[in-house]
């Protein structure tokens, strides 16, 4: 596809080479994440970042993103600091922001919302979330992820075994990274879920057709026995009905540190969107595995900033010139990423 200008709304937009693109371009942000160096490549420039429901990394991971380009951001929390409370239309909120910003991120409660605001947006919008359809960027950042950690290993994509647990209805993140999954090689992809909250048959066709091996099954420890990834999801309790209907299901399948020792394969990846809900009746992913070095969750939130950072170069059609508009950093740097 054409980067330039486009909206990043759905990963049905991507083939197989527009992945391998977004990705070499984050490998090439490390640099700037990690604040070796420091660009001005996208000084001047303003992101409009408009967040209508809850968000931490996905809002702060996009501006910082911005800024680490050397671009500006302002931002709208929430529907009731909008306009959009006096009634405002997306088409008019589109209209007017997309005037006062070069690109905009946008998530929103409505599935189908940020498409609809693209198609009345000047300037290119890329989807933080529209409920539970879509999470584009998370999927990206989660496959870079589940890429870096299985090359670790001598591994590739193709050949995945990849188990994802819990709210796989509700879930965006899931439902965009089984579609990522499709334009690779035979995956096997085993989606455990209360039979309540399964994945939608729109996405196991299409993993099907890919001719991935789909198994559904709604018991944690043999599901996770023969997987390289682990992919936890809480339960998305603002999309229930009532929180009552959600609480059924919270708590359903907990990981931790004894259960991954007693069933999952030595080195078996554990990731997860986050937020985890570490409630204690929920605890999807127990404290007692922060020590385990194949925790992958808080490396996959570092990556999306390197993702994120892609994405921007590459919607602004900077990526050329990020490296020509750098500089050294001259502030104290006490980094350890991993
Ligand atoms: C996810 C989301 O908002 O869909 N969070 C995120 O962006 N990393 C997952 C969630 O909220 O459970």
């Amino acid at each position: 596809m054409e980067f330039a200008g486009a909206h990043i709304l759905s990963v049905e937009q991507f083939e197989r080479s527009d992945i391998e693109r977004i990705f070499d371009v984050a490998d090439t942000m490390a640099p700037y994440a990690l604040r070796e160096k420091v660009t001005r490549v996208l000084e001047g420039a303003i992101l409009g970042n408009m967040f209508f429901e809850p968000s931490t990394r996905t809002r702060i991971s996009f501006g910082c993103a911005f800024n680490l380009l050397g671009g500006e951001v302002r931002e709208t929390t929430g529907f009731k600091s909008s306009a959009i409370a006096k009634g405002e239309s997306l088409y008019d909120t589109a209209r007017v922001l997309s005037g006062y910003s070069d690109v905009i991120c946008m998530r929103h409660p409505a599935e189908g919302s940020v498409a609809e605001f693209a198609a009345a947006s000047r300037v290119p919008v890329i989807n933080g979330g529209d409920g539970a359809n879509e999470h584009p960027s998370q999927a990206l950042l989660d496959l870079y992820t589940i890429r870096k950690e299985l090359r670790g290993r001598g591994r590739g994509l193709d050949g995945l075994r990849i188990a994802m647990i819990g709210d796989l209805k509700y879930g965006r993140t899931v439902h965009s990274l089984c579609r990522l999954l499709c334009l690779f090689n035979n995956m096997h992809i085993t989606l455990v879920s209360p039979a309540e909250l399964a994945m939608p048959e729109s996405y196991v066709d299409l993993a099907r057709k890919a001719g991935h091996t789909v198994t559904i099954s709604a018991e944690l420890t043999a599901s996770i026995s023969n997987v390289d990834i682990v992919y936890s999801t809480r339960i998305q309790e603002e999309r229930f009905p009532t929180k009552a209907e959600a609480d059924l299901y919270r708590g359903r399948f907990r990981l931790n540190q004894s259960i991954y020792t007693k069933f999952c394969e030595p080195n078996t990846v554990i990731m997860h969107p986050l937020p985890r809900d570490s409630r204690a009746d929920a605890n999807e992913l127990d404290n007692d595995l922060n020590q385990n070095p194949n925790l992958a969750i808080f490396r996959q939130a570092d990556n999306g900033l390197l993702v994120r950072m892609a994405l921007f170069a590459m919607v602004l059609d900077v990526v050329h010139l990020v490296d020509r508009h750098a500089r050294p950093v001259h502030w104290f740097n006490r980094r350890d990423y991993e």
